[in-house]
């Protein structure tokens, strides 16, 4: 198998020397945090937020998509919108800005996106969905890829045949969450069936769903033989993970996961950015992140509810200094 993913856009073709992806995640895959994900995984594909079309065309959200070029690794920018023109013209603004390539977002599940007709609603309207991948594929010369699930209601929908019309139609590459809509984030993702899907395209598939750490990314790669996988949960609070995975699979000894102190800094760290960034809202957006990242060792449940109370950066870095020092002091700060 081979150790990249190459895709064949109409005017280049991109080489992602990596296998392990970044999902998008909305209010999450921000500038910053693509940052912190890159110090551990160099050269894998990061996705920004979702960005809706008709927005960024008239001048909303433009700051998600600045300056790409200036980042260390290849980012792709995951559009939503079922307006052809629309998505045409904010995938040549993406790529003008440094865009590694364009996703077409066909999986989102959320009510507001589907009932206008965007996200996972495509897979219903097929021939719309065509539709975008040829026009965005005519506009610009960097890949389209899409990202979908098995189904709007139930895996009898024949998702291949579509995946098989997306392919013809120009998509370089397709990342399958391996639910239905209906099915949310409830059970099981369907490895089995992305294997099946795998068997059929030529472009590259990538594995989504369900892919948390090494031993569940070796599995999936069993099961399906995918060109990819795509973290997205996985990476809540272990901006490292991406890295991690990566090393395993290509069965690189002694990856150094942070330690709890190691943690804790990158907190302040994270903090400190997006205050930068954002002013005094950098604390909101910071508290979701300390949520998932201060877990998983003795006291982090009370420090957690300490520092997502915390009114201001100061107090944050005041209870997480303090901590260390008692950690320190109690030599709890594990490998
Ligand atoms: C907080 C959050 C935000 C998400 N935002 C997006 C998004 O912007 N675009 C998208 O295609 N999927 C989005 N997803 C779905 C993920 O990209 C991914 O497909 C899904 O979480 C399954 O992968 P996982 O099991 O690794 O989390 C989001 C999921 C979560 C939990």
């Amino acid at each position: 198998m081979s150790s990249v993913i190459k895709l064949k856009g109409k005017g280049l073709t991109r080489i992602i020397k990596s296998k392990v992806i970044l999902s998008p995640l909305a209010g999450v895959t921000d500038k910053i945090f693509r940052k912190l994900v890159r110090r551990w995984a160099p050269d894998s594909l990061l996705f920004t937020e979702m960005i809706n079309a008709t927005s960024l065309k008239k001048g909303y959200g433009t700051g998600k998509i600045k300056q790409l070029e200036l980042e260390e690794g290849p980012v792709g920018v995951q559009i939503f919108d079922n307006r052809p023109y629309a998505v045409s013209e904010a995938a040549k603004l993406a790529e003008d800005s440094g865009a590694f390539l364009i996703d077409i977002n066909m999986g989102c599940p959320v009510k507001k996106i589907s009932k206008k007709g965007g996200g996972s609603a495509l897979i219903k309207d097929r021939l719309l969905a065509i539709e975008l991948v040829k026009r965005v594929s005519k506009a610009v010369e960097i890949p389209i890829t899409v990202k979908t699930r098995l189904g709007w209601d139930n895996k009898e929908e024949n998702i291949e045949e579509f995946l098989l019309n997306l392919q013809d139609s120009g998509a370089t590459m397709v990342t399958i969450h391996g639910r239905t809509r209906k099915e949310g984030f409830a059970g099981t993702a369907d490895w089995e069936m992305i294997g099946k899907i795998k068997k059929l395209l030529e472009i590259p598939v990538i594995a989504n769903g369900d892919i948390k750490n090494p031993k569940d990314a070796l599995n999936c790669f069993n099961q399906t033989n995918a060109d990819g996988l795509m973290i997205g949960r996985g990476i809540l609070g272990s901006p490292w993970k991406i890295g991690e995975i990566d090393y395993a699979i290509k069965k690189q000894k002694g990856f150094k996961e942070p330690n709890i102190e190691e943690r804790l800094l990158l907190i302040i760290e994270h903090l400190d950015e997006l205050i930068k960034e954002k002013g005094d809202h950098g604390l909101l957006i910071a508290r979701k992140h300390i949520s998932w990242t201060c877990k998983n060792f003795s006291g982090a449940t009370k420090l957690r509810n300490n520092l997502v109370r915390a009114i201001d950066a100061e107090e944050v870095k005041e209870l997480i200094n303090k901590t260390i020092e008692s950690l320190k002091t109690d030599q709890k700060l594990l490998a």
